[in-house]
């Protein structure tokens, strides 16, 4: 199944999602939307876009845990939707997490590596996302990149920058100016 927008706004407040995640996502929708249209106009891409970005936190009503992505596709699949949305939320973490790196933080093994245009878009558009007192804010990559190897995680951080400069020549403009 593939919902509307209104059906993805009711499964986030039926799932209880704080007013903040939401905020969140309605940001990280309208930037990968922005992202997407100078990329592609193709119609199926743009709606699982759109759908990935608004339901990619609903797992964030369980657990602000890293384990939100697996879960919120847990969620997603009880629901019977598309396969192709519910693995755009499995994989938004970061730039992915690969399997060695999913192993150690005992997630189940699953594929967390944003693979099609629409997981990698959502995924990084995510990442441009931060907050300030005012609610959801923009972010330069170099800030993303930063955050990650703050905490020592050194793959994640090249990884990000890589995903950055691979969206960033589809689009033909760094994703910093958009
Ligand atoms: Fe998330």
């Amino acid at each position: 199944m593939i919902p509307t927008i209104e059906q993805c706004l009711s499964f986030l407040a039926e799932e209880n999602c704080p007013n903040a995640v939401i905020e969140h996502c309605m940001a990280v929708e309208l930037l990968a939307m922005k992202i997407t249209l100078r990329i592609t106009k193709d119609r199926k891409t743009l709606d699982l876009v759109s759908m990935g970005a608004l339901l990619h936190d609903i797992g964030r009503s369980r657990t602000h845990g890293i384990e939100h992505a697996y879960l919120g596709a847990d969620i997603l699949r009880k629901r019977g939707l598309d396969e192709a949305i519910v693995r755009i939320v499995e994989r938004h973490i970061g730039a992915g997490i690969n399997p060695e790196e999913a192993d150690i933080l005992g997630l189940p093994p699953r594929n967390y590596m944003p693979e099609t245009l629409a997981e990698k878009i959502v995924a990084h558009a995510d990442n441009l996302i931060t907050h300030d007192d005012r609610g959801p804010a923009r972010w330069k990559v170099a800030d993303a990149v930063a955050r990650e190897r703050g905490k020592g995680h050194e793959a994640q951080a090249v990884r990000i920058e890589k995903l950055h400069t691979e969206l960033s020549e589809l689009a033909a403009i760094d994703l910093d100016e958009i």
